[in-house]
């Protein structure tokens, strides 16, 4: 049985204002296994979000069903955490106290246990003695190593990404990749990665997901056969550079399609 299973999904949003459907997802098929690292792109508006905000229950699913360890996905859920573009970090909490959030509201704060994950967790992600920083004394970078270790913190099944990198600048963007495989190495979490870069999403991933423009669904799915742990200098590796091109040129095709490739360049 693979850890989650999305079969026939399809995903319609009403705009309120003109009263007009539109199908955001359609026949969405997808098997991730248990610990594999999956990245998803496409252009923009082809439904990332929208399947990301599906799996994390967040969004009613018109059609078909999401499975997570055999059960359909009705509503959030804390085997599922989410990490989004924008730190959503509380700013009137530390750093620490902003990693315990999600333990404190399962009533863990007084618990050994979730001070001792806190604890370890700040290591992991690289930020020993900010601990007592709030996060507007944080960098970008810092920030999202914070919303990385309080989505890993309630021990998710999944974690979920949304363009979790796409705000920092292009060196910090780099060295956070590896940060996160790093991290990822040592947790082998269940992952699902959305990006719109394409050599970011090949170097993390087992396997690339390439969506199609609107209705989104799944046009290819790429195995990147490249050993682990993976160092940045992979990226200049002539195989690692054919699954870029050929990524790209599955996104181009789309991009043409539906009209949005300049988008999907300048963003
Ligand atoms: N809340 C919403 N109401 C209506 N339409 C939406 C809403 N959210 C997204 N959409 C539309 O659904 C499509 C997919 O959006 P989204 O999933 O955000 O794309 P992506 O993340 O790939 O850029 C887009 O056409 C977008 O305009
Ligand atoms: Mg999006």
């Amino acid at each position: 049985m693979a850890k989650l299973e999305a079969r026939g999904v399809e995903v319609e949003y009403m705009n309120a204002r003109t009263g007009k459907r539109l199908t955001a997802l359609q026949d969405v098929n997808v098997d991730i296994e248990q610990g594999e690292f999956i990245s998803i792109v496409g252009t923009s508006g082809c439904g990332k979000t929208t399947l990301l905000n599906a799996i994390d229950g967040l969004l009613p699913i018109k059609r078909g069903r999401i499975r997570l360890d055999g059960k359909d996905i009705k509503g959030p859920g804390r085997d599922r955490a989410v990490v989004f573009q924008s730190p959503s970090l509380l700013p009137w909490r530390t750093v620490e106290d902003n990693i315990m959030y999600g333990l404190e509201l399962q009533g863990r704060r007084r618990d050994l246990k979730a001070q001792e994950t806190v604890k370890s967790l700040i290591r992991l992600v690289g930020l020993s003695g900010f601990e007592r920083s709030y996060p507007s004394e944080l960098s970008g970078g810092m920030q999202q190593r914070v919303n990385l270790a309080r989505a890993l913190a309630i021990d998710p099944e999944l974690l979920l990404l949304d363009e979790p990198f796409a705000a920092l600048d292009a060196q910090t963007r780099e060295f956070m990749q590896a940060e996160l495989l790093r991290i990822w190495e040592s947790t082998h979490k269940t992952a699902i990665f959305i990006t719109h870069q394409i050599d970011e999403a090949a170097y993390l991933a087992d396997r690339v997901i390439v969506m199609s423009s609107r209705p989104g669904t799944v046009r290819k799915a790429i195995t990147i056969d490249l050993p682990r742990p993976r160092s940045l200098h992979i990226k200049r590796d002539p195989k690692f550079l054919s699954y870029v091109d050929e990524i790209w040129a599955l996104i181009e095709e789309e991009g043409r399609k539906s009209g949005s490739l300049a988008a999907a360049v300048a963003s």
